[in-house]
């Protein structure tokens, strides 16, 4: 069953940041509900890459994937709730931009599969994994109850 407090890694990659999408980006995961856990902008070195994408090692596209994601600052994310991980990826849209529904993040804002603005785990594992790496400091704890912060 999901769980209201499954995590999901989301991070904004180089060319989102240069683009200023962001904001665009964080606004669309509050607004869908889920709760900001963890955040921090990281240029991250190609060693800390190549274990983020260690599956893909081997894979034509892997050197040009890790000279992209290193060329500038990335956002890191921690998103909290329910089915964060299924409906995060449905957020992003396809890998290839182009087959990415009108409405989703890469839809909306990408063209090349070389250049999809975000990234998010594929399953509960993986998240755990990604955010282990990325966040080896830990996470801050705090109470997400909108009747106290709304009314
Ligand atoms: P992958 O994990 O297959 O996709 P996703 O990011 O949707 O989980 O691939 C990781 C990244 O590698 C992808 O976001 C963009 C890049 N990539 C290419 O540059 N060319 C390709 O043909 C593929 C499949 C991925």
């Amino acid at each position: 069953m999901a769980s209201i407090k499954e995590r999901t890694y989301i991070m904004v990659k180089p060319d989102g940041v240069q683009r200023g999408l962001v904001g665009n980006i964080i606004g669309r995961f509050e607004q869908r509900g889920f709760k900001l856990i963890a955040l921090k902008l990281v240029h991250a070195t190609p060693e800390h890459l190549e274990k983020h994408y260690a599956d893909l090692k081997g894979k034509p596209f892997f050197p040009g994937l890790i000279k992209y994601m290193a060329s500038g600052p990335v956002v890191a994310m921690v998103w909290e709730g329910l089915d964060a991980v299924k409906t995060g990826r449905a957020m992003l849209g396809a890998t290839n931009p182009l087959a990415s529904a009108p409405g989703t993040i890469r839809g909306d804002f990408a063209l090349a599969v070389g250049r999809n603005i975000c990234h998010g785990s594929d399953a509960v594992e993986s998240a755990e994994k990604e955010i282990a790496l990325w966040f080896p400091e830990g996470i801050v704890q705090y109470n997400h109850d909108l009747a106290q912060w709304i009314f």
